[in-house]
């Protein structure tokens, strides 16, 4: 398939949350559309509506109106049973807080979507170490959490969303908690899931260093698309991206 076909279709997005008498809107009329295997980053001020775009396209939260489409499928028109497959085989989530689980080992954490999908104890933990070992972990199997630094533990979290080869993975502010240089590893390990995996990778992000790495920009302000660029429409200057 051609790297220019659209994979992501959102149309009239909207996301709106009632709160007593007053609706908020954190979605309004959003359309986007996404390529296969780009790299898409997402910028807006905190509340703009990114991580509400993630969860509709990520299937983890139904749009108030317009509607999702993911390969053509529309998402708002599938079962809850239809959208735990989806996201299990479909989408890698790279959240800001990691959301690993603390008494597991990095292997075990990265086993999970494995074993929910139905691979053998083995075949998983061989796929898991086998993904880690791709993110640098490979002498970090069997450390927990609380044993591993945070951007090791951010490499955890990708490689659990790597286990079961996603077709998008999103990524929500995947370098905000991390160092300079540890944040550029994570965003060299994202780019590289494009370029010789075929990933469509999208991250939230406030980190202009990610720009530089991405094929397109959707700048999102109120819930609404401002505007999307491509990178070589950028003009990016110390202290100042427009
Ligand atoms: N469950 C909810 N109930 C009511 N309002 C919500 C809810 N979740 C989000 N919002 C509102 O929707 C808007 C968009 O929130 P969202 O989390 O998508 O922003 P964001 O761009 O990801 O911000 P940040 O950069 O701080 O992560 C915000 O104004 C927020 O207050
Ligand atoms: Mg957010």
């Amino acid at each position: 398939m051609s790297s220019q076909s659209v994979i992501i279709e959102c149309r009239d997005l909207d996301k709106v949350y009632k709160m007593g008498n007053q609706k908020v809107y954190a979605l309004h009329d959003m359309d986007l559309d996404v390529h296969r295997g780009e790299y898409l980053s997402v910028m807006g001020p905190s509340g703009s509506g990114k991580s509400t775009l993630f969860n509709m396209i990520g299937a983890l939260d139904k749009p108030s109106g317009g509607t999702v489409k993911i390969g053509g499928v529309d998402l708002t028109k599938q079962t809850s049973l239809q959208l735990a497959y989806f996201r299990n085989h479909h989408i890698g989530y790279i959240f800001q807080s990691f959301n690993l689980i603390m008494s597991l080992t990095a292997l075990r954490n990265v086993m999970l979507p494995l074993q929910f999908a139905g691979y053998s104890n083995s075949d998983a933990e061989q796929r898991a170490a086998e993904v880690l070992t791709e993110v640098g972990l490979g002498d970090r199997l069997h450390h927990r959490p609380d044993e591993l630094s945070g951007g090791q533990q951010q490499r955890v979290a990708i490689a659990r969303g790597l286990a079961m080869e996603p077709t998008i993975m999103l990524a929500d502010e995947p370098t905000a908690n991390l160092d300079l240089h540890t944040g550029e590893d994570i965003i060299n390990i994202l780019r590289n899931l494009c370029d010789n995996h075929g990933v469509t990778v999208i991250t939230a992000t406030h980190d202009h260093k990610m720009l530089d790495k991405s094929d397109r920009i959707l700048w999102i302000k109120d819930g609404t698309r401002d505007r999307l660029q491509k990178r070589s429409e950028l003009d990016i200057r110390i202290g100042k991206v427009g």
